[in-house]
């Protein structure tokens, strides 16, 4: 049987059924003559949901007399919060997260390329992909950008599994033509071929919330014509993502030069290639060259913040103020398996203490440590609009999908002391991401039902 004769998968997307879920509601939205997006909550809160969508929000006493006898979940003393995005992560480096010792470049050949060479088997693949969505689920990612392998095996395998849970995902097979093993090289051509093949079978396919990212790995593994080819494949296909590395390692950063010495910087590689757009995903962005950012502001680019993977592959300390002040979209990213969490309350938490060291550098001047709702900015509505997706996706109004998930601030013995001494809802929340992980996360709905694993 080949890929297009493969059953198509049974639409699990949508529930009609209205319930309504209850307890404290909290996201980061443009509140009215506000400054920016800002941490909203309504303390005994409901959010009905229908049809997989969020069909009313509002205050319990208000809104509950209105509902009839329609089901109610009821999460009093938890928090409900759109789920998390991720924007930026391997699914086949799960098996490998947690290695030790180097830093990108050998890492990279140590441990990342061994691993991948094993999605050639379609079965591992599909099996990894189960393990992985369970994972994100569990700690309440609801949305994730994800690479795949070199293998149309590896992105068949992670589309069936994300359609099969109802999840909303984008996703690619990686393009990489050269410097790597050769049982991981494609070739301009075939990463083109399949490309096409994949973005006509998953891209926006009815019944599901898939959407195809054209992935060259990063521009030292893909030649010049491989860049080109991925170009066509964005041209051909306007509303489907690219997603790459970039500026991550200073010595990853050396040799994209001698690769590519007619481009002024690493971005521009990517620029002069015509691989910057709106929903174009560039993953780290450590070390920009000048006018980089102002580049990345132009085209509407999005950069995928990886904290817990900058710091464990000793890459550096993104700089989120600056990004920021430049006008650049940013989402916040865990890349498993550099990075070390699939949780996104401790890539807040990491995203924060980078923030924390950057403060004490040497002419850092007045910066503001990462507010809580800067932190659940980036790892929800902000990551959305950087997608494209905010009109459905990111946070607790109505007509978004209903993406909620279920904190429990007293998850551990220490949350629940610690939450003694909280005061606001700012402070519940940032004792939350500072201590919690995927322990915190009670419940995940996805699309209107609740996930449960297995
Ligand atoms: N740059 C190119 N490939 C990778 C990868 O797999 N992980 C990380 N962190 N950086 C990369
Ligand atoms: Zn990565």
């Amino acid at each position: 049987m080949n890929a297009s004769e493969q059953p198509v998968v049974s639409d699990p997307t949508t529930s009609t059924d209205r319930h309504a879920l209850r307890g404290t509601l909290v996201d980061v939205v443009d509140l009215p003559g506000g400054d920016g997006p800002s941490l909203r909550h309504v303390e005994d809160g409901v959010l009905v949901v229908e049809g997989g969508e969020i069909r009313a929000v509002g205050d319990a006493a208000t809104l509950l007399p209105t509902l009839g006898d329609i089901p109610v979940h009821d999460h009093r003393g938890r928090l409900l919060l759109p789920g998390f995005i991720d924007a930026h992560l391997h699914y086949p480096q799960t098996e490998m997260i947690g290695a030790f010792g180097e830093q990108l470049l050998s890492w990279l050949s140590r441990y990342t390329f061994p691993t991948e060479a094993r999605f050639v088997d379609p079965e591992h693949a599909a099996a990894i992909a189960k393990r992985f969505l369970d994972e994100l689920l569990r700690n309440g990612t609801t949305t994730a950008v994800v690479l795949g392998s070199v293998h149309r095996s590896s992105a068949e395998a992670i589309f069936e599994a994300a359609a099969a849970r109802g999840l909303r995902l984008v996703a690619g097979q990686v393009m990489m033509d050269r410097h790597a093993p050769d049982e991981l090289l494609d070739t301009p051509q075939s990463s083109y071929d399949d490309g096409r093949a994949l973005i006509e079978r998953w891209h926006e396919r009815p019944g599901t919330r898939l959407s195809y990212a054209v992935t060259p790995r990063f521009a030292a593994t893909s030649s010049p014509a491989q860049l080109e080819a991925a170009a066509r494949l964005l041209q051909e296909h306007p509303g489907v993502f690219m997603h790459t590395h970039w500026a991550e390692n200073r010595d990853e950063i050396a040799w994209v030069k001698e690769l590519y010495p007619q481009s002024a910087s690493y971005l521009r590689v990517y620029h002069d290639h015509g691989l910057l757009r709106r929903r174009s995903v560039l993953a780290h962005g450590v070390h920009p060259a000048p006018g980089d950012l102002e580049l990345l502001a132009e085209t509407g680019a999005t950069v995928a913040f990886c904290p817990t993977s900058n710091l464990f592959l000793g890459s550096g300390l993104f700089d989120l103020p600056g990004a920021r002040r430049a006008g650049v979209h940013v989402g916040l990213g865990t890349d498993v398996g550099a990075g070390t969490s699939f949780s996104m309350l401790q890539t807040m938490a990491e995203a924060y203490k980078v923030g924390q060291l950057r403060r004490s550098l040497p002419g850092a001047g007045d910066v503001a440590p990462l507010s809580v709702a800067q932190a659940l900015y980036s790892a929800t509505l902000g990551s959305a609009r950087g997608l494209g997706l905010d009109a459905h996706i990111g946070s607790l109004e109505v007509g978004k999908e209903a993406d909620v998930i279920v904190l429990d601030p007293g998850a551990t013995p220490l949350l629940e002391l610690r939450m003694g001494r909280a005061e606001t809802v700012e402070e519940t929340l940032f004792a939350l991401m500072i201590l919690g992980d995927d322990r915190a996360v009670e419940a995940t709905y996805v699309h209107g039902r609740r996930w449960r694993p297995g």
